[in-house]
């Protein structure tokens, strides 16, 4: 695993504005801090009797999800209603036909019914990156998560989360806890407080559940979780990810949950005002106690409502840095026209 990714310019157009949103690889701290201030005037639009803004009217969000999801899809939709596009979901199965058949399939429709966008999730890493490769060129692209790689609207939404109760990323110290070795959310939270110039990304997991080469992310990995805790700003904790381990990684989930489980006790290893966050959904019992999930220092819910403004973010920029696009490639024809 290398944090470096080569398709890093895919997503940007040629004056350095979102086209397309896949990885937070290489995306600079100011794009970061932009996606994160339009998502905070973004929350005031949620707070309203009427919660709807007309960025996106007329335009049509396509949601393709390869791979269930709850929270993830209807915020999406939800943040795509907000900024008054249409939007239309399509759960597509994968279990019939294999990888690039069923992509390059579906692409095809999508494009034959005019759709602006596409919010992609899939099972496989690198989906979203295949598509933005081989959509029509005017399509902004979403990663919606795939694989293991990367959720970036998860690690914005997280980064939102944490800026709006920690006030900034600067003297803070973070702790990612549990199945990090297939954790999507994890990869983009340790970019994302990377860029933003947090100085201190701890992990927290068995060995049998850290990625090799987890140290080139700039983290301190702890195989100890008291030790790890100790004076922490921030615990972000993660599902146990049972439907992609294959057997042998862990003794039984009680024994995970005795030596990793957040339970009060532990949460008071952390600084009294330490904020604890999950991405959904919740295993109660097997990464955290229900006591600290409904507790006074969970922001677990707090998370999802950041959610829809951090997609509405992504969505209004991706869309107006495709726009620009489009007008700095016909001022380039038209002038070799002249
Ligand atoms: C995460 C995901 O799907 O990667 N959930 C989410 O998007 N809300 C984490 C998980 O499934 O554990």
């Amino acid at each position: 695993m290398t944090p470096t990714d080569a398709k890093r310019p895919l997503q940007l157009n040629d004056q350095g504005q979102l086209r397309h949103f896949l990885s937070l690889d290489g995306l600079p701290r100011e794009l970061l801090t932009e996606i994160l201030d339009t998502a905070d005037s973004f929350l005031e639009v949620g707070a309203r009797a009427v919660k709807k803004v007309p960025l996106l009217r007329g335009k049509t969000v396509c949601n393709v999800f390869f791979e269930n999801s709850t929270r993830t899809r209807t915020t999406f939709e939800l943040a795509a209603q907000r900024l008054s596009a249409d939007v239309i979901t399509l759960n597509v199965s994968t279990s019939s036909t294999s990888k690039g058949e069923t992509l390059t399939d579906t692409l095809r429709n999508l494009e034959a019914m005019a759709a602006d966008m596409f919010v992609v999730r899939h099972a496989d890493s690198g989906a979203a990156h295949f598509i933005a490769e081989h959509v029509c060129p005017e399509v902004a692209v979403i990663n919606g998560g795939d694989g293991r790689h990367a959720h970036p609207t998860q690690g914005m939404l997280d980064m939102l989360t944490i800026r709006r109760h920690k006030g900034g990323f600067e003297n803070l110290s973070v702790a990612i806890v549990g199945d990090i070795l297939h954790s999507r959310v994890a990869r983009s939270n340790m970019l994302a407080l990377r860029t933003l110039g947090c100085p201190d990304i701890r992990v927290i997991a068995p060995k049998t559940l850290l990625p090799e080469g987890i140290e080139q992310y700039g983290v301190r990995v702890f195989t100890d979780m008291n030790e790890g805790m100790r004076d922490v700003d921030v615990v972000i904790m993660l599902r146990l990810q049972r439907e992609r381990m294959q057997g042998g990684l862990l003794p039984s989930e009680g024994e995970f949950y005795k030596l990793y489980g957040l339970n009060t006790q532990r949460l008071e290893l952390a600084k009294p005002d330490a904020i604890v966050m999950h991405p959904g959904p919740i295993n109660r019992g097997v990464e955290i106690e229900s006591a600290v999930a409904d507790g006074a220092q969970s922001v677990i819910l707090n998370q999802v409502t950041y959610g829809i403004a951090i997609r509405m973010a992504v969505l209004s920029m991706a869309m107006s840095g495709q726009t620009a696009q489009r007008q700095i490639d016909s001022e380039s024809v038209s002038e070799e026209q002249q």
